[in-house]
């Protein structure tokens, strides 16, 4: 079998973590037998730096023909001042929308060796498995009309908030779909007691829950999301929401794990999967060697889950992340008193230690029966709704 990849580093410690991905990657592909031809593009300010452009056309068309496409992270200090349209966050923007993306999926595991990394107390984050379902292709993040204009007293900006009843029912059946494989309990965050968008929200996604009778439906407002997300994480399994409240929650909902370094997301549509961590391109680390590359490595797991329906591979890396911090190796964003910390190459060369490991152990055999799962992973679904 051979896949198709295209490889986008990006930015700051994109480009790091990402190769430690793809060697990983690679490794765990000659172990399954797997095939893989890559093509890599400059994206985001890598790629305004070297084309005047923050994505080619090319590296679209590219991706739309790819079998899935791995993204470290864009953005950074020096392009911030560009124009609207120049600005490096517009490459992954673009890429969402074309791809039709309209599906993020961000799980959120505690790793018990972890639980005293997170900013809150062990007993809080102990056991928190979460996924965040976010709306990735509407809401505030592409509504029109969006511009800025002069006015006597300086300027006026406009961003608008849109959604559609298909656009909502869509992702809410993902969200009940992957409910129905975890726990049963969806939990709808919106801001209907403001937004005209979030009571269509609700209204949409409390029809569609009739769909799915076994699974419990909640709703929440985001601020009192926001603040339970701390306060009691456990109790969610679930968390379906729009675009620009998504972004924000899941980035929350990472420091329970202990580091948004820890975080993976696959961003999925009808056609091929967009694979990249949750953090961003880290500027004030980018360089150093010292940035976490679990989350872009665990990102790698994700593909071969949904891009490639290769279960065991994607358990594999899974299962080797779990071991290099049961036995406790830590990059610098994880260490806890006394601990030392591993680079980004070194961490990534434990994980393929780890992989190489489990081949050799039989043991790892049962564990891919299913309870050894680190993160929750859909099983093969259909995200095409109408
Ligand atoms: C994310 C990021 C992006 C977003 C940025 C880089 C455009 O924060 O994927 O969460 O806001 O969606
Ligand atoms: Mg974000």
């Amino acid at each position: 079998m051979r896949k198709r990849i295209v490889f986008l580093p990006g930015d700051g410690v994109g480009e790091e973590v990402s190769r430690g991905a793809m060697k990983v990657l690679r490794h765990v592909a000659e172990e399954y037998e797997l095939e893989i031809e890559s093509r890599e593009f400059a994206i985001g300010g890598a790629c305004l730096d070297k084309h005047g452009i923050p994505v080619q056309e090319e590296t679209i068309a590219a991706c739309k023909n790819a079998d899935a496409v791995f993204l470290g992270a864009v953005g950074g200090p020096e392009w911030d001042k560009n124009p609207a349209e120049l600005r490096p966050e517009i490459a992954l923007l673009r890429l969402r929308k074309e791809l039709a993306l309209f599906t993020n999926l961000r799980p959120v595991k505690v790793f018990s060796p972890l639980a005293g990394a997170s900013s809150l107390k062990p007993e809080y984050v102990q056991g928190v498995d979460l996924l965040v379902v976010r709306e990735l292709t509407g809401g505030i993040y592409f509504g029109q009309p969006k511009f800025t204009e002069s006015i006597d007293n300086g300027e006026r900006a406009v961003d608008t908030m849109a959604y559609s009843t298909p656009e909502i029912e869509r992702i809410a059946r993902v969200a009940f779909e992957a409910a129905m494989k975890r726990r049963k309990k969806v939990t709808s965050v919106d801001k209907a007691n403001i937004l005209v968008t979030s009571r269509l929200w609700r209204k949409t996604v409390t029809r569609i829950a009739e769909d799915y009778p076994h699974v419990e439906l909640e709703h929440l407002l985001v601020d009192n999301c926001a603040m339970q997300l701390v306060k009691n994480p456990r109790q969610f399994d679930v968390i379906l929401t729009g675009n620009m409240f998504g972004d924000v929650l899941s980035d929350e909902a990472s420091m329970l794990t202990g580091s948004l370094g820890m975080l993976p997301s696959a961003s999925l549509g009808t056609g091929v999967g967009l694979y990249e961590p949750v953090h961003g391109s880290a500027p004030d680390i980018a360089g150093k060697n010292i940035a976490n590359p679990l989350a872009a490595i665990a990102s790698v797991a994700l593909m071969f889950h949904y891009s490639f329906n290769m279960e065991n591979a994607a358990q594999t890396i899974e299962k080797a992340i779990e071991k290099v911090l049961k036995v406790g190796f830590r990059t610098a964003d994880l260490t806890m008193n006394g601990h030392e910390s591993v680079s980004t190459s070194e961490m990534t060369d434990e994980v393929i230690r780890k992989i190489d490991a489990q081949k050799n152990d039989s043991a790892a055999q049962n564990l891919s029966a299913g309870n050894g799962k680190v993160y929750w992973l859909l099983e093969t679904m259909s995200l095409e709704t109408s």
